[in-house]
């Protein structure tokens, strides 16, 4: 292969079948823009530059992308493929070998596109191609009795025979920048398309004796391209299922591998067993022999050995110690840390609060704002009034407090160690160490009492 490696990635076209205002390279796949997932596997391979080619919506994924790696190049008008790459040459000195990626083809890996530049190696080009599940729209492989790859010729283009030929081009593909810059000025869009297609220049390397070797991924997902939403979702499953099965080989247990969705880094370790529809967004650490009950979302957050999320949990940007209990139907919220042996039980709310070790809040309770010693028990409906309405305040409960069911714990306060807080007790000020805290409240008594009738 020639000199150093420019990648150019074409993204400069609409998308019109996502019938979307979001430009399609930036539709999501397992929680990240395409576009991303193609950068992020053409970062792994070394090379001299990376242009973006950018036409609709170029404010917009120039602004998602602010990364100063890349080189953006517009082309205003979407005049085909072959005038997207000649946008870039400029830039890209003779020397260097050209992969063309596209933006909207997600899911190639490094490895295949390895294989590619190293296919390239002898003549200078090379091509990736396949066999989809379906060929129609795309460019199809012609080739000679002897099998050797002739032209690429569009389907709008094809007669009946070509259209009948089940290997399609993917679109990667990679040439030395001195031979590909005459055969780009060379172009004409006299064609079914009035574009100018980058595709000609395999006619026009093959009319100059260069052989064009064509290589395939192991996987056709590798080469398909997300045009419309049932795409998108059919490249999202594989994406997840091939996850699922890498989590299952190293020891992590999936109650349905295909109710499994992973939209960010998931670390995990052994014996972890994960019920369906868990949600796991940005990073996501777990240890250990952690249990995960069905319809669990968890996001960015970290969950000690021995841990059991029960159903319908939700845990956002928090830290969970070892052997916790939460949930079922328990929310977490952000800059919430739980020490280990912590129990939170259902319809409970936490915010932005450090509990410690061995305390419970096992029923219908919201804790935010606050600290809570060890062995704190919170009891069902009591509530941190942290809000007045403008300010947020802090509550701090020391260690061994008993806070009875239904009371309101007016921050800011504090609760001494030990202390004790009746059922249904509205606290307003600071509590002393081992003390009983009780509203005065009369007991109304009426005898035979009449309940109101129906009309
Ligand atoms: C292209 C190929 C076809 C291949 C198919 C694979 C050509 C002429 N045809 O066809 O052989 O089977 O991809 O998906 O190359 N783009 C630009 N600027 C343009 C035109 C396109 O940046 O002026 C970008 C698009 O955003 C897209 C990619 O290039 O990412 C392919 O363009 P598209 O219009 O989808 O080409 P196809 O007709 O699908
Ligand atoms: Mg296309």
């Amino acid at each position: 292969m020639a000199g150093s490696l420019s990648i150019v990635i074409l993204a400069a076209g609409q998308g019109r079948r996502m019938h979307s205002d979001l430009p399609k390279v930036l539709h999501q796949l397992a929680g990240k823009p395409l576009l991303q997932h193609v950068i992020n596997t053409a970062t792994q391979l070394p090379h001299r530059a990376m242009y973006i080619v950018c036409g609709h919506g170029a404010d917009e994924l120039q602004a998602r992308f602010p990364s100063p790696e890349l080189h953006w190049v517009q082309q205003p008008q979407q005049l085909g493929t072959g005038h997207a790459v000649a946008q870039a040459m400029d830039a890209i000195p003779d020397t260097d070998q050209v992969l063309v990626l596209y933006g909207d083809i997600p899911l190639t890996t490094h490895r295949t596109l390895e294989r590619l530049t190293e296919a390239a190696q002898q003549t200078g080009i090379a091509i990736m191609t396949g066999e989809l599940p379906d060929a129609s729209g795309y460019g199809r492989i012609v080739r000679d009795a002897a099998g050797t790859v002739q032209a690429i010729v569009e389907e709008k283009d094809a007669d009946d025979a070509q259209r009948a030929i089940t290997e399609i081009n993917s679109g990667i593909l990679t040439v030395e920048a001195k031979r590909l810059q005459p055969w780009l000025q060379a172009l004409n869009n006299s064609n079914a398309g009035k574009e100018y297609y980058l595709t000609d220049i395999i006619a026009m390397a093959v009319a100059e004796g260069i052989a064009v070797p064509a290589i395939s991924p192991d996987h056709w997902q590798e080469i398909q391209g997300v045009n419309d939403r049932q795409q998108l979702a059919e490249l999202e499953r594989y994406y997840q299922f091939g996850l699922a099965q890498y989590l299952m080989w190293n020891g992590v247990t999936l109650l349905d591998p295909t109710r499994f969705d992973c939209r960010g880094e998931l670390q995990i370790g052994r014996d972890v067993s994960i019920d369906i529809n868990a949600v796991f967004e940005g990073k996501v650490s777990i240890g250990n022999h952690v249990r995960i009950g069905p319809n669990c979302r968890i996001s960015n957050a970290s969950l000690g050995d021995h841990v059991i999320v029960k159903d319908n949990t939700v845990i956002e940007d928090a830290r969970i110690g070892e052997h916790c209990s939460i949930g079922p139907f328990a929310r977490i919220r952000p800059e919430t840390e739980l020490a280990d042996h912590v129990a939170v039980g259902n319809f409970v709310e936490i915010k932005k609060s450090q509990v410690q070790s061995g305390s419970k809040i096992n029923h219908l309770a919201y804790v935010g704002d606050s600290e809570v010693g060890k062995d704190v028990n919170i009891g069902a409906g009591a509530i941190t009034c942290n809000y007045d309405g403008a300010n947020k305040y802090k509550t701090v409960i020391g260690n061994d407090v008993f806070i009875g069911s239904n009371s309101q714990l007016v921050a800011p306060v504090t609760i001494g160690d030990h202390a004790t807080i009746a059922a249904g007790t509205t606290v307003t000020k600071d509590v002393q160490a081992s003390s009983l805290e009780a509203n005065k409240r009369e007991r109304k008594v009426v005898k035979n009492w009449q309940r109101p009738k129906k009309k």
